[in-house]
């Protein structure tokens, strides 16, 4: 289903308008990316600047909380269905999806829809040293962004194209075995025929362990998922804008379900 302008229009400014009554989401903190429960922003900030050129380089990339808002907002303009929201994730958001990883159990982690970053530097700033992660996104304005941003971090992957092309542009890297996957995109405005090739693509992927996670301002993905996952649990994060759905499912002990 695609976003007539009209709607496109409403919500965006609908969104603008929540701006004013939500102050939680501060997008002129310069370590938003890095926030953490456990670890002090100094520490996560420190951490990420090891795999850079520079820590001024990491400081930098994330002094304009603003051009990320920025770039998110002009992306959305241009292209409303494929963006789906005109602000970026906000830090509660991204603790909120993260709470339940594992991250020194991941060897390789796959980012569908990245946008401006927001998830993508804070997974950098969690994983292990030695780790990868592969961040999928159909605007070279996002990716571009990307890989100025977090500096050339050598575990970042960054690649122009779409989600539904993963196998492909793993299998490129020499890549296969997947322990987490985590989607931005905005199921409710794919084609049924791309979400299915996305969540079938996603469940080959990942380890008997693994799990896919998704926020999403609507529940279009949920039948998806069900078909494909053995359990699929549901949570919900008021403090970003718009309000997210956050879902988390997982494959059976084997990996193997039914039909797959
Ligand atoms: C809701 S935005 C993600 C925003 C991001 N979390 C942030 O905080 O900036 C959805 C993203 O999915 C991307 N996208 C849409 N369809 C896609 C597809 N088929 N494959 C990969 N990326 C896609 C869009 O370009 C956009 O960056």
């Amino acid at each position: 289903m695609k976003l007539g302008k009209n709607e496109a229009l409403m919500r965006w400014r609908l969104t603008c308008i929540s701006t004013i009554f939500v102050p939680a989401v501060k997008p002129s903190d310069p370590a938003r990316h890095y926030d953490d429960d456990r670890i002090g922003k100094e520490d996560l900030m420190i951490e990420a600047g090891r795999h850079c050129a520079s820590r001024n380089r990491v400081c930098a990339a994330h002094r304009g909380g603003l051009r990320d808002f920025w770039i998110v907002a002009r992306t959305f303009l241009r292209h409303p269905s494929m963006v789906g929201s005109s602000f970026p994730a906000s830090r509660r958001m991204v603790s909120h999806m993260f709470q339940s990883v594992d991250w020194n159990a991941i060897d390789l982690m796959v980012e569908y829809g990245p946008g401006a970053g927001a998830f993508t530097a804070t997974a950098l700033a969690r994983l292990r040293s030695d780790a990868r992660l592969l961040a999928i996104d159909t605007s070279p304005d996002f990716t571009q962004h990307l890989e100025r941003a977090l500096c050339g971090d050598p575990r970042l992957i960054v690649a122009t194209g779409s989600a539904s092309d993963v196998e492909a542009i793993l299998a490129e890297q020499g890549l296969n075995r997947v322990d987490c996957i985590l989607s931005g995109l905005p199921f409710s405005t794919l084609s049924e025929a791309e979400a299915r090739l996305i969540i079938d693509a996603s469940a080959r992927l990942l380890r008997p362990s693994g799990s896919f996670l998704a926020y999403q301002m609507r529940t279009g993905i949920r039948p998806y998922l069900e078909a494909r996952f053995d359990k699929v649990s549901h949570d919900y994060e008021w403090w970003n804008l718009p309000p997210c759905h956050l879902y988390r499912a997982c494959l059976g002990e084997s990996g193997v379900r039914h039909g797959r």
